[in-house]
This record gives C-alpha cells, sequence and structure tokens, in this order.
C-alpha cells in the first residue's frame, strides 16, 4: 500500500467558495434530488439560499428529499413526476411556477442505470436506461427552455453525466450510450439557446460513496475499483464537493461556461498504468457464468 498522500480533504460540508446568499431569490428543479448525488447537489443550492423543487417518481425519495432541504432551512416543494414522461414533466413545471415561480436553475440529475454485460440486456433493459438517462434529460431541458424562451429569462442548466461518455464503459453499455447523448446535448443546447440567455453545462462525478447507491452499483464498485488507494487522489470525493462545483456553474460567477462538461473526480478517469492490467471480461466481473442462448 501507497503512503503518498494524495489529493488533500475538502473543507467540511456546510463551507462554501461562494458568497453567503448567492441563489436568494432563485429556485432550483432537481430531478432525482430526493436521493444520492442529486439531493448533495440540491443540498449545496439550498445552502447558498435557493428554493428548491424536488422531482422523482417515488414518493419515498420525495419525502427524503424534502426532510433533506428543510433541515437546511430552506424553503421546499416536492413533486411526483416520471422524466420519460412529457406531460408529467409540463404539469411539474406547472406546479413548481405556481408554489416559487419559474425555476432559474435545472439540474438534470434522474438517470437509470445497472451493470450487465451488452449481451444480457434485454431490450426493453436498454429502452429503459435510455428513455429515462437520455430521453428524459432532454425532456426535462426541453420543457424548462421553453417556458424561459417564452418570456424572454436568463437561466442556467446544468446536466448530470458519466465520464464513460468519452470512454466507453463496459458494463454500463446502455448508461454509457445514454450519457454520452447527454453530454453531447449539452454542447449542442449551449450554441442553440445561448442567444436566448440559457447557459448549459454537464457535471460528471467520479466516485462519491452515498448511502443511497443502488446494491447493484454498491456491489460491483466494491467488487472492482472502490477504496482510497484506487484513486489517483488517494481518496473518493466527498459530496459538498460535486455540489460545489453545480453552485459554481450555475451562479453568477461562471456566467461565461457555457457547453463545458466538468469532471469532478480527482483525474480518476484519465487514469493509465505504464503496462495493461490483464483483460477481464464483464461477465467474469459481474461472476456470471458463460453466456448461453436460451430457447
Ligand atoms: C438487468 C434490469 C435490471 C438489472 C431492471 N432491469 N433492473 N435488467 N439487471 N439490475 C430491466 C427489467 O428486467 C426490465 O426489462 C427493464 O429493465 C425495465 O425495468 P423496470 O423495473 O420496469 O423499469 P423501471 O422501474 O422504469 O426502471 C428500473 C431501473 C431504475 C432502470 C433499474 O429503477 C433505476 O435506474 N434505478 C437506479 C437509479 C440510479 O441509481 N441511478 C444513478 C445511477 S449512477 P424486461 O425485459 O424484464 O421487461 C450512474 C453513474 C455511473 O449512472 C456509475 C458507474 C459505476
Amino acid at each position: 500500500m501507497s503512503d503518498t498522500p494524495g489529493l488533500p480533504a475538502p473543507p467540511p460540508a456546510g463551507t462554501s467558495a461562494l458568497p453567503a446568499g448567492t441563489y436568494d431569490g432563485d429556485t432550483v428543479f432537481v430531478t432525482g434530488g430526493g436521493t444520492g448525488l442529486g439531493k448533495a447537489i440540491a443540498l449545496e443550492f439550498a445552502r447558498l439560499g435557493a428554493s428548491i423543487v424536488v422531482a422523482s417518481r417515488d414518493p419515498e425519495h420525495l419525502a427524503a428529499g424534502r426532510a433533506a432541504i428543510e433541515a437546511v432551512g430552506a424553503e421546499v416543494d416536492v413533486v411526483e413526476c416520471d422524466i420519460r414522461d412529457a406531460d408529467a414533466v409540463a404539469a411539474a413545471f406547472e406546479a413548481a411556477e405556481d408554489r416559487f415561480g419559474l425555476p432559474r436553475v435545472l439540474v438534470n440529475n434522474a438517470a437509470a442505470n445497472f451493470p450487465s454485460p451488452a449481451e444480457d440486456l434485454s431490450p426493453n433493459a436498454w429502452r429503459t436506461v435510455v428513455d429515462i438517462t437520455l430521453n428524459g434529460t432532454f425532456l426535462v431541458g426541453r420543457e424548462f427552455a421553453r417556458r424561459h424562451l417564452a418570456i424572454g429569462s436568463p437561466a442556467s442548466i446544468v446536466n448530470v453525466g458519466a465520464s464513460y461518455a468519452w470512454t466507453g464503459g463496459p458494463g454500463f453499455a446502455h448508461s454509457a450510450a445514454a450519457k454520452a447523448g447527454v453530454k453531447n446535448l449539452v454542447e449542442t443546447l449551449a450554441v442553440e439557446w445561448g442567444p436566448y440567455g440559457i447557459q448549459v453545462n454537464g457535471l460528471v462525478p467520479g466516485l462519491f460513496p452515498h448511502e443511497d447507491m443502488t446494491d447493484d452499483i454498491r456491489g460491483s464498485l466494491d467488487r472492482i475499483h472502490d477504496k482510497d488507494p484506487l484513486q489517483p487522489a488517494m481518496r473518493v470525493g466527498e459530496r459538498q464537493e460535486l455540489g460545489w462545483a453545480a453552485t459554481f456553474l450555475a451562479s453568477p460567477y461562471a456566467r461565461f461556461i457555457s457547453g463545458h462538461t466538468l469532471v469532478v473526480d480527482g483525474a480518476n478517469w484519465q487514469r493509465r498504468t505504464l503496462t495493461n492490467p490483464p483483460v477481464t471480461t464483464v461477465r467474469d466481473q459481474l461472476g456470471r457464468a458463460a453466456f448461453l442462448l436460451e430457447d
């Protein structure tokens, strides 16, 4: 085991690089904001004065999001919404507007994912992940932008991505392809909507362990690449570090940054070794038996 120190620990949660009240008077709409990294991002906006709208299809997640935001003393509303359904998305924005006015910031965080060898994915499993992650991200961004375009108000979108958008993601063919689409959308929409005052950026988390990780993903990380010494930073991320990046990207101090996808992972995705490690198939990594065609 190495005794190199790695990247220093960040300041504690609850502190911020941005001035207190940076988001006073703003509303931030966060899809999937009731759990995990979406909740962590929502919390940082809330700490800086934003009112938060959490959108999720799961009532338990909505309740968790509400409790977390209330605990830091910010205003919060929750809306049940399946982002694959354009009518439900419109209704969610309608509800958000009724409560707080049109949100100035959208965090497109909700996504679907589970590890699987590509050959084991059913057509519906593929469609479901692409539908939530790519189509849902577009539908929410479209609804948000149309409402701003209609009244000529400036706005900011942060789409949560994944580094396998650049590299491909063995074991995550569906999610990697969808996240590549999400990254591409950032670049397209930043240009299309910039003239109307809408900034569009991407934010890619590295490894930020949290209590809401699915068993599938946690199990895969435990087997493959969890643990501090396996990161170039010699540590994993602390959730507030992702929230700080999101709140910077949508803040007045980042207005000239648009069409950019920021990776917050301590350089983990750029990691290379001097000699290649042996290839292990995705089936072996996931502990699956040899592929057999079923009758
Ligand atoms: C194989 C699966 C599966 C699994 C669902 N399916 N889970 N196949 N392994 N673990 C298949 C189903 O069998 C079905 O296909 C199809 O997918 C749709 O399943 P439903 O349950 O009907 O869909 P739905 O409830 O709409 O969505 C299920 C879900 C979603 C996609 C699993 O609940 C989800 O994504 N939950 C996790 C959310 C999450 O943690 N997101 C953050 C990911 S982090 P059939 O053919 O049977 O009908 C991330 C960053 C990368 O993305 C991290 C890399 C390490």
